[in-house]
């Protein structure tokens, strides 16, 4: 069993018998987060690229935890270099760890940690297929739609995908529901969105033209809110 709690923008946590992973770990500054970094336990920390609002608070979570962090190589680096244990991976690779099996996917996007005028360009961004106690969950991270997600639905069988929909950064409804189309998850779960106004959708909205639309379920979590599979 899998144990999927949405902690607000992309930040979500797994937990199962075989270990706990938290994703995209943006929760000091996100306005619409209830948990600290501190009350967070896992065993490792995925992320999918290196902008603010997902790297977040890999750094602290990682280290109290000792906890490892899994991110494109470039990303691992830039974190490994602060002092926590950093695996890198790269677009196609996977890896089993005692935690689950990750394998990263492409993603549309950029990669870079911004700190007031200073870039530091942190490679290719990623999502992730997570596979835990023998459930697949395919985080898609930040991204445009791209034709490569039905390459990923048709191989691997998707359980739940955790797709962004809030526009302007990353997809939005219209494209989100054509990923669902050609993903064909059993279970979707939508992601990224209203964090600010700048990227307001109606995620029960979105829910309900999935459910006309394909074949798939939708589940809207609440921020804190947990879906099991
Ligand atoms: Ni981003
Ligand atoms: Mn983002």
């Amino acid at each position: 069993m899998v144990k999927i709690t949405f902690l607000g923008h992309g930040c979500t946590l797994l937990e199962a018998d075989q270990g706990k992973v938290v994703i995209d770990p943006f929760l000091t500054g996100n306005p619409v987060a209830k948990v600290k970094p501190e009350e967070i336990w896992v065993d490792a920390v995925l992320v999918t690229h290196g902008h603010g609002d997902h790297l977040g608070d890999t750094v602290d979570i990682a280290r109290k935890n000792n906890a490892l962090v899994v991110a494109p190589f470039e990303l691992a680096t830039f974190v490994g270099n602060q002092g926590v244990n950093a695996h890198p991976m790269h677009i196609g690779g996977a890896r089993e760890f005692p935690f689950g099996w990750v394998k990263l996917v492409p993603a549309a996007h950029g990669s870079a940690y911004v700190d007031g005028n200073n870039v530091v360009y942190t490679g290719n961004p990623c999502g992730f297929l997570v596979r835990m106690d023998g459930r697949l969950i395919y985080h898609a991270g930040d991204t445009g739609l791209i034709a490569d997600m039905e390459l990923l639905g048709r191989l691997y069988g998707i359980d739940v995908a955790l797709l962004p929909i809030g526009d302007n950064f990353t997809m939005g409804p219209d494209d989100a529901l054509e990923a669902v189309k050609i993903i064909k998850p059993k279970v979707v779960i939508p992601i990224h969105y209203n964090t600010w106004d700048l990227i307001a959708q109606d995620p029960q909205a979105f829910c309900e033209r999935v459910k006309a639309e394909t074949q798939s379920q939708c589940v809207v979590l609440e921020v804190g809110e947990s879906y099991q599979l």
